[in-house]
C-alpha cells in the first residue's frame, strides 16, 4: 500500500487516489486476501458527500461485524460496474462503530460515479454520487435541494421519496439530522406506525418525561435507528449530501459544550457529552472533514467549510453552535427560556448586548454565533468568491421576527370595537393611536416585579376622547366598552416589542449587523442563505441594520420547514392554550370558529415584519433551488397530513410556494 494516499486515516477518513488502480490496501486487518467468504450486511445503507471538482466522500457501515473487518470499494462510471476505476480495501473498525468513511480523490470534474462497498461474500447497494464542476468552468445550471429537522418521532417521512424522484446535483442539510431526545413535549403528536418508539441505552430521563441522550451509544443509537429507514437511505443512495449540524444533533438550544434544558443548567460544561455528539455525528455523515481524538476540546471537530461550482455558486456551510457564545441574555438572568431565548424584549437585549461589548473593549466575541476565527473564515470567502452566487448553509433564520405586543393588542380591542360598532370605522387610525398611548402608560404603571402575571389597569383617557368625537359618553364607555377591552388585556409584561426568538440570529444582532456591512462595504451581491431549524417557510430579505429608519436589504434568506417535525405555529399554539399569561394573545396565533382553527400567525408576523415575503409558519416539507446565471429559483413544498398513521402517497406535496431571487437584486419575489 501507498501510505501517501490515505491523508486523512490519523483522524479515519481515509483517502485515496481514483488513478491509483485497483490495488490499494490499508489500514488495520486490512488485506482482502484470505478473508473468510462470510457474509456481512450493510444495514444503514451506503452514502456520500461533499462533492468537489475531484473529490467525493463514500459511506457505508458493515452489520454483523465483532472484529475490525476490511471493506473493499469500488467506483465505476456505469451502474451495471462493467468496468470498474478504481477499487481499495479499507478497515471497518470497532472503535467507530463499523462506519466507513472514506475519500476518493483525483475524480473528473462534473462526473457522475457510482460506488459499492465489498465485505467477506456481502455487497451493499450501489450508490450514485457526482463530483462538482470544475472551478471557474461555466455552469448553466445547479439543481439542488435544501432540508432541515426530520425528527423521527413525529410526522412523516414523505419528503424523502419525493425528493428522490428529481434530478438533484446534491442535497443540503441545515441540521437537526437527528433528535437527541425521545419523548419530549414537541415530540408526542402523531407518527407513521413505521417508525416505533426509540429507546436509548444510557439515556437520561428529564422531569418532564423526556429522555435525552447522554453517550456515544446513545447518539450511535440515534443515527443507526433514522439511517435504518430504507426512504432516507434511498436518498442517501442517489445524491452527495453537504451537511452541517444544528442544535439537536447535541442539545437542544446548545452553545459550545452547553446544554439548556433547565434554568442554568448551562453553567457547567458537558464536554464529553458533546464530544459523543461530534463523534457520532462524524462517524455517520459523509463529510470531509477531519475528527481529532486526541485533542481534549470539544472543539475537536471542524465542519464549517466551502464549496464551489464552476463559475456558478459558491457555498459556505458554517457551524453556528460549537463557537457561539451563550444567549445574550443568560436563562437564569430572565428566570426561563421566556425572556432568555423566546419573547425576548428587544430594547433589553440590545442594552445586554451593548454592555457585553464594551467590556470587551468592542469585541464581538461575546455575543457571537459564528466565533471570531469562523467569522473571519465567511468574511474572506464572501470577498473571495469569484462565482455569480454566494450560497450560504446557515443553521438559523437571518430574518428579523419581531411582534409590537401594544401594537398588537390595541389592533385586537379595536377589531372587537369596530365589529359591535361598525359607526367607529372612520375613527380607526385615531382610536389605534390613542390605545396604544392608554396601554403604554398602564403597563409602565405595573411594578416590573409583578409583569409577568398582572394585567395593566388603563384609565383609557385618550380612548375615550376619541370616542366622545363619535358621541360616545363616558358613561356608555365605562358600562358597555370598558369591560371589552379590559377583557382582551394581557398580563403587563406583553406590552413590549419582542424578538419571539434569540436563539436565532436575531439573538446576535451585533454579528448580523457586522456581516451585512461586510457585504455592503465590498458591494458583494448576489448572496443567499438557505437555512432550516425552525420549523416553517419564510423569505425575505436580510437589512443591514433591521432597527434604522430606513433599513437597506443586503441579502437574501430562504428558510425551509422541517421534513417531518412540528411546526412553528404548533409551539405558539400550545403556548397560548397552556399559559394564563400569555393566553388573551390567542387571536395573534388562531382564531376559533365552530370548533375550526384558523392560523392568524402567519398574518401577525408579516405584520410587525414588512420584509417577511412568505410566512408560512404551520408546515412540513422541503426546499428545491434551480440555480442559473440570471436567477435563483426555489419552490417551499407543504406536505400533507399524516393519515393513521400512514404517510400521504405520492405525490405528498400539498402546496407549492414559487420564488424567484434575480441576481443583482437581494429581494424576493412570490411567484402567482
Ligand atoms: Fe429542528
Amino acid at each position: 500500500m501507498d501510505r501517501r494516499q490515505f491523508l486523512k486515516a490519523g483522524s479515519f477518513l481515509t483517502a485515496s487516489a481514483a488513478t491509483l488502480g485497483l490495488t490499494g490496501c490499508f489500514g488495520r486487518g486490512g488485506g482482502g486476501g484470505g478473508e473468510p467468504a462470510r457474509s456481512y450486511t450493510f444495514p444503514q445503507g451506503v452514502a456520500s458527500g461533499d462533492p468537489q471538482p475531484a473529490s467525493l466522500v463514500l459511506w457505508t457501515r458493515l452489520g454483523d461485524a465483532v472484529a475490525d473487518t476490511p471493506v473493499t470499494i469500488e467506483i465505476a462510471t456505469s451502474q451495471s460496474f462493467a468496468s470498474i476505476l478504481h477499487s481499495v480495501t479499507v478497515t471497518a473498525q470497532a472503535q467507530w462503530d463499523y462506519t466507513v468513511r472514506h475519500k476518493v480523490t483525483a475524480l473528473q470534474p462534473g462526473t457522475t460515479y457510482y460506488y459499492r462497498f465489498r465485505a467477506g461474500s456481502g455487497v451493499s447497494q450501489v450508490g450514485r454520487s457526482k463530483t462538482a464542476p470544475a472551478a471557474g468552468t461555466p455552469v448553466s445550471q445547479l439543481k439542488f435541494a435544501f432540508i432541515s429537522c426530520q425528527d423521527w418521532s413525529v410526522n412523516h417521512w414523505a419528503a424523502f421519496d419525493e425528493l428522490l424522484q428529481q434530478d438533484l446535483d446534491f442535497v443540503v442539510h441545515l441540521g437537526d439530522y437527528i433528535y437527541e431526545t425521545v419523548g419530549a413535549a414537541f415530540q408526542t403528536g402523531k407518527v407513521e406506525t413505521r417508525h416505533s418508539q426509540i429507546t436509548l441505552p444510557d439515556g437520561v430521563k428529564r422531569s418532564d418525561g423526556a429522555t435525552y441522550a447522554n453517550t456515544l451509544a446513545d447518539y450511535r443509537t440515534l443515527y443507526k435507528t433514522y439511517r435504518s429507514d430504507s426512504r432516507l437511505q434511498a436518498l442517501h443512495a442517489a445524491f452527495p449530501i453537504i451537511a452541517v449540524w444544528d442544535d439537536h444533533e447535541f442539545s437542544d438550544d446548545a452553545w459550545q459544550d452547553r446544554q439548556n434544558y433547565t434554568t442554568g443548567e448551562d453553567a457547567a460544561k458537558a464536554t464529553s457529552r458533546r464530544r459523543d455528539a461530534n463523534q457520532a455525528w462524524f462517524e455517520y455523515m459523509p463529510a470531509d472533514v477531519s475528527l481529532d481524538a486526541a485533542n481534549p476540546s470539544f472543539q475537536n471537530i471542524q465542519i464549517y467549510r466551502q464549496f464551489s461550482f464552476g463559475n456558478l455558486a459558491t457555498l459556505v456551510m458554517t457551524d453556528q453552535r460549537l463557537y457561539r457564545a451563550d444567549h445574550v441574555i443568560p436563562e437564569l438572568g430572565a428566570g426561563s427560556e421566556i425572556g432568555s431565548r423566546y419573547f425576548v424584549p428587544k430594547s433589553t437585549l440590545a442594552a445586554v448586548e451593548g454592555q457585553k461589548m464594551s467590556a470587551a473593549s468592542g469585541s464581538l466575541d461575546p455575543v457571537s454565533i459564528l466565533g471570531s476565527t469562523q467569522r473571519q473564515w465567511w468574511k474572506d470567502q464572501m470577498s473571495a468568491a469569484n462565482t455569480t452566487w454566494k450560497l450560504w448553509g446557515n443553521e438559523v433564520s437571518l430574518l428579523r421576527m419581531q411582534v409590537d405586543g401594544t401594537q398588537a393588542v390595541a389592533g385586537l380591542m379595536l377589531q372587537g370595537l369596530i365589529a359591535a360598532n361598525a359607526g367607529l370605522a372612520a375613527l380607526q387610525n385615531q382610536l389605534m393611536n390613542a390605545l396604544v398611548s392608554d396601554l403604554t402608560t398602564a403597563a409602565a404603571a405595573v411594578p416590573s416585579a409583578s409583569k409577568a402575571t398582572q394585567t395593566p389597569a388603563p384609565a383609557y383617557t385618550q380612548t375615550k376622547a376619541v370616542l366622545a368625537l363619535a358621541g360616545v359618553s363616558a358613561p356608555v364607555f365605562d358600562a358597555g366598552i370598558k369591560p371589552q377591552l379590559d377583557a382582551a388585556l394581557p398580563a403587563a409584561q406583553f406590552f413590549d416589542v419582542f424578538l419571539l426568538n434569540a436563539d436565532q440570529w436575531d439573538g446576535y444582532n451585533a454579528e448580523r449587523k457586522a456581516l451585512m456591512k461586510h457585504l455592503k462595504d465590498n458591494a458583494i451581491g448576489n448572496v443567499v442563505a438557505l437555512t432550516g431549524d425552525i420549523h416553517a417557510f419564510f423569505a425575505g430579505s436580510v437589512m443591514d441594520d433591521y432597527d434604522a429608519a430606513s433599513p437597506v436589504p443586503v441579502m437574501v434568506d430562504l428558510v425551509t420547514a422541517g421534513v417531518s417535525s412540528n411546526s412553528f405555529y404548533s409551539y405558539f399554539e400550545s403556548v397560548v392554550d397552556s399559559s394564563a399569561s400569555f393566553g388573551k394573545t390567542k387571536p395573534l396565533i388562531y382564531t376559533e370558529q365552530n370548533g375550526v382553527r384558523t392560523n392568524t400567525f402567519n398574518s401577525t408576523l408579516t405584520t410587525f415584519n414588512p420584509w417577511l415575503k412568505v410566512a408560512n409558519t404551520d408546515a412540513q416539507g422541503y426546499a428545491l433551488v434551480t440555480l442559473t446565471p440570471a436567477k435563483l429559483s426555489c419552490s417551499f413544498h407543504t406536505l400533507k397530513t399524516l393519515s393513521a398513521g400512514v404517510a400521504p402517497a405520492q405525490p405528498a406535496t400539498r402546496s407549492t410556494s414559487r420564488l424567484e431571487v434575480v441576481a443583482g437584486s437581494p429581494s424576493v419575489t412570490v411567484l402567482p
